[in-house]
């Protein structure tokens, strides 16, 4: 087990590409399993999510291979088991991805049923009742949810996708997969927005499937009898780019990205503005998908309100990284969380090194401090390792996060990025932790 230990002070400076994007890019892979025909996908990032994934896809009979242009080569050879094992899912529960895929495909689909994880307790019933609606039967056996086709497969119907915290991202993306085969016409009412959903949407099409209103709460999908093989290249990472704006701005750098998504991330370029970040073009693009911007921070950040939403709203999955820049703001700065209530699991390590917190159920305050202190820290999920390690780029001394391969399950290579840039961080093998422990799965 690995952690990285920083050496806090030194301003980011540079240019950096933005990686495919991993939330985009894992329903894409269980796409694949939509049809036998040769599928290659470009941009997919190198993480421990995707290994997974491809893993999983490699049980269900969906080989892959790298082509010598770096893309990713995938083709059903083979469809006897449509089993998502226990074990698989419990390392990553995106693996609830290959649900609706291969309930179309396949007309069953056995999926071990996902448990809680670090950020909440992440049910999947709208999944169910959106896979129910067109007509699947669900049940639950020794833990594994269970769903079949009736005979003369799944037929459209109008689902709807909101629940007490909004749509659901990779409810969406299974009912959208089920749909594309399913007969006549689905409406997918309180869809998820968001842009790894479009993305989806985008491979779908080219790969034959009739699919209108995808960015929209409302998708409408024509069902084909069959869909074919696609050359798809995944969307860049709106959360990557999101956390290197941070890690730029609480460092007073100055920092170009490229492949950035900025089109995606109006609600984190609006609250880095409020706060003082300047996030523009650095050159002409018609792309906004793909632009080259520049991120710039001088030494005062303004304090700044956030409340996460499903998108267009501020997303979950950057609150972390916010707050870490938070902690060095001018003033008091609230931040509510509307997605994941309690994923705050940043909070009490961010205090270790000298940042001011005061949590009220899905609301922190955050009382800007002038300077943070490296301290060992560690967290159990992605983003708030993420955080910490943005954290440990502006604190004095030396800052230890343990427990990393959270943060390599969402960032490729994440220290040498950041070293390229200034940063001084080293991956050292795990000082403080015992062995075996669990792996987290909350992404
Ligand atoms: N929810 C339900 N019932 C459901 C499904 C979800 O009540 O059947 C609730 C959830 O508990 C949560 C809210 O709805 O309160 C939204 O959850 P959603 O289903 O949208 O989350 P997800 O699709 O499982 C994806 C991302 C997460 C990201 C969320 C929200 C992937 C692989 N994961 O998860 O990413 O936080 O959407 O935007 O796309 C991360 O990358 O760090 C990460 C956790």
């Amino acid at each position: 087990m690995h952690a990285f230990v920083i050496e806090g002070g030194r301003r980011l400076e540079g240019r950096l590409r933005i990686n495919g994007s991993k939330n985009a890019a894992l329903p894409i892979l269980a796409a694949s399993l939509l049809t036998d025909q040769p599928v290659t996908l470009r941009d997919v990032p190198d993480l421990a999510d995707i290994r997974n994934m491809l893993g999983l896809l490699a049980e269900l009979g969906c080989p892959h291979s790298k082509r010598d242009d770096g893309g990713l080569a995938l083709r059903v050879t083979n469809h006897s088991s449509s089993h998502a094992r226990y074990d698989v899912v419990r390392t990553m529960r995106a693996s609830i991805s290959v649900l609706g895929p291969l309930l179309a495909r396949r007309g069953v689909a056995r999926v071990s049923m996902p448990g809680g994880c670090a950020i909440g307790d992440r049910p999947v019933d709208l999944h169910l009742r959106g896979l129910a609606a067109l007509g699947a039967s669900i049940s639950l056996d020794q833990g594994d949810i269970v769903a079949r086709a009736p005979a003369g497969g799944l037929r459209g119907a109008t689902v709807f996708m909101g629940g007490p915290f909004g749509s659901t991202v990779l409810g969406t993306a299974n009912i959208l997969c089920a749909a594309t085969m399913a007969r006549g016409e689905t409406i997918i009412e309180s869809a998820a927005c968001e842009p790894e959903v479009v993305d989806l949407a985008r491979m779908l099409t080219a790969m034959g499937a009739r699919i209108e209103g995808a960015g929209s709460p409302r998708i409408v999908v024509r069902g084909v009898d069959q869909l074919g093989g696609v050359e798809h290249t995944v969307m860049p990472d709106r959360i990557e780019a999101g956390t290197l704006m941070c890690a730029a701005a609480i460092t007073n750098g100055d920092v170009t990205l490229e492949n950035c998504p900025i089109d995606t991330m109006i609600a984190a370029v609006d609250r880095l503005a409020c706060a003082g970040v300047s996030v523009r073009p650095a050159s002409p693009t018609e792309d906004r998908l793909r632009a080259t911007v520049r991120v710039t921070a001088g030494r005062y950040l303004a304090p700044i309100e956030i409340t996460t939403q499903p998108h267009p709203g501020f997303p979950t999955d950057l609150q972390a990284q916010m707050m870490a820049l938070l902690t060095l703001a001018e003033g008091n700065s609230v931040v509510t969380e509307k997605i994941f209530p309690d994923r705050f699991l940043h909070v009490a390590e961010m205090a270790r090194m000298g940042a001011r917190m005061f949590r009220q159920g899905p609301t922190v305050v955050i009382s800007g401090v002038r300077k943070l202190r490296g301290a060992p820290v560690m967290a159990s999920d992605l983003r708030a390792s993420a955080s910490l390690v943005i954290a440990g780029l502006a604190a004095e001394g030396t800052t230890t996060v343990n427990r990393v391969y959270h943060l390599d399950r969402g960032y490729e290579r994440f220290e040498e990025r950041l070293n390229a840039l200034g940063a001084r961080v080293e991956r050292v093998g795990d000082r403080t932790l015992a062995p075996n422990q669990p792996a987290g799965s909350e992404a």
